[in-house]
């Protein structure tokens, strides 16, 4: 094994325990939910809680502990670079809104960029038991079983996740669910990007799409994707551009050409 070989490993490892303990946390937080103060950010949609800020406080730790040369981004308490060439990139819990309203689709998310390439995903799905995790060249699993993508499967025979929120205009989304209905598609949206994209490298979705999302949201589901034999969009994750959000637009191969033309990418 080389010293990269070895550097990644130690680091998926971490990941997987990491989520693992931080699902423990956020699980805990979501059976007592009626007593968090739930508070606001960029609007009365864009919720958050001391579940949210302490889960991440909890990973920024375990990272600092065995990896306090790499870089981190999360959600709640942003960025720092490093000096190792390893970034973690952290959505504490990815599906807040659900969290708080006692809905079960909600997961923790960490992705390792290696020279800002996703490297490893990892999210955990607390309340399902679901863990899924993928390192380059080493494939994609859930709960340890390796995942592939069937390319016979298109947006026509099988179901497209669809995301949502209000950093882009309504009429992008409503466009494209549009055009989707008419092109003979479905969609679903369940409040949890990050977890849809773990969706679409199990197979139960065929792709995603939402308008504008951060890394935290995405680059662990790309990751796991691609490992599973899918393909995704392009995406902003230079240490000056990782904050900055973009489209996100995944799938597998069979549905790859429809969802660009769609997307507006082909
Ligand atoms: C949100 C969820 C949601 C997506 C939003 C994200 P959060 O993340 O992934 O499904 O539509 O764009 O911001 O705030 O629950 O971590
Ligand atoms: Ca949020
Ligand atoms: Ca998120
Ligand atoms: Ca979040």
């Amino acid at each position: 094994m080389t010293s990269q070989e070895m550097a990644l490993d130690k680091r998926f490892a971490l990941a997987k325990a990491i989520v693992q303990e931080a699902g423990a946390m956020a699980l805990d937080y979501f059976n007592r939910r009626e007593s968090l103060v739930i508070e606001t950010k960029r609007d009365l949609q864009d919720v958050v809680s001391i579940a949210d800020r302490n889960v991440e406080m909890l990973i920024r730790e375990r990272v600092e502990t065995m990896f306090a040369e790499d870089g981190f981004l999360g959600e709640e308490f942003g960025h720092t670079t490093g000096t190792s060439g390893y970034t973690w990139v952290v959505d504490p819990i990815d599906g807040t809104a659900p969290f708080v309203n006692g809905m079960p689709n909600w997961c923790v998310s960490i992705a390792v960029l290696h020279e800002n390439v996703p490297v490893i995903g990892v999210i955990g799905a607390p309340c399902h038991g679901e863990l899924y995790a993928a390192a380059v060249g080493e494939g994609a699993k859930l709960n340890g079983k390796m995942l592939s993508l069937d390319p016979s499967r298109t947006i026509q025979n099988a179901v497209t996740g669809i995301g949502a929120n209000s950093y882009v205009a309504p009429e992008i989304v409503a466009d494209i669910v549009s055009r989707l209905l008419q092109a003979g598609g479905n969609f679903v949206r369940n409040g949890s990007g990050a977890l849809m994209l773990a969706y679409v490298a199990a197979g139960r979705l065929v792709g995603y799409y939402e308008p504008y999302m951060h890394a935290w949201d995405c680059l662990a589901g790309y990751c796991l994707v691609k490992e599973a034999g899918g393909w995704y969009h392009p995406f902003p994750t230079e240490d000056e551009n990782l904050t900055r959000g973009a489209p996100v637009i995944a799938s597998g191969p069979g549905a790859r050409s429809d969802l660009e033309k769609l997307a507006g990418v082909a």
